[in-house]
């Protein structure tokens, strides 16, 4: 079935049509707009581009920064940094993918949370540390973790305070 070009993908493409490098400037530009790069977007890449899909998939799965699919509301990042790792933060990391049956890179089912492993949020002193959406909780244990996460409504933000 024939679909639509967005119009915003257009003017995507048209921008890097003749630079060098286009495919991924122009991927970069869709994830920065949606979160990730859809599927239907990648195929209609492949058409205005008249770039095999093959050659997009390969790109898109060789660099770890782009997601084929779209990221959780909150986003979970467990800080692994030397402080946090001396800290606790393994225990942390393991009480979430209990809690929440999903592994780094991984989004809930419902779609509310993704868990991400960084290192080094620049607060060492709060270790080990823990970042929900734009929140940083820090000085946290293992049974601190279902609390947190149940502090997050379906509905929309927080009512959490950051520790
Ligand atoms: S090591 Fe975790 S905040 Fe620095």
């Amino acid at each position: 079935m024939e679909t639509s070009v967005v119009p915003d993908i257009a003017n995507v493409v048209e921008k890097w049509k003749d630079k060098k490098g286009n495919l991924i400037m122009i991927l970069h530009e869709i994830q920065n707009q949606y979160g990730y790069v859809p599927r239907e977007i990648s195929f209609q890449l492949s058409k205005l581009l008249d770039v095999p899909l093959a050659r997009i998939y390969e790109v898109l799965t060789f660099y770890n920064y782009f997601k084929l699919k779209p990221p959780g509301k909150y986003t979970v990042s467990v800080c692994m940094g030397t402080a946090c790792y001396l800290k606790g933060a393994p225990e942390l990391l393991e009480e979430l993918h209990h809690i929440l049956g999903i592994k780094e890179g991984e989004t809930t089912k419902d779609g509310m949370f993704q868990l991400e492993i960084v290192r080094c949020l620049g607060c060492c002193g709060l270790a080990p540390v823990v970042k929900i959406g734009n929140k940083i909780y820090g000085g946290l244990k293992r049974s601190d973790i279902v609390n947190l996460l149940s502090q997050y409504s379906k509905e929309g933000a927080p009512v959490a305070q950051p520790v």
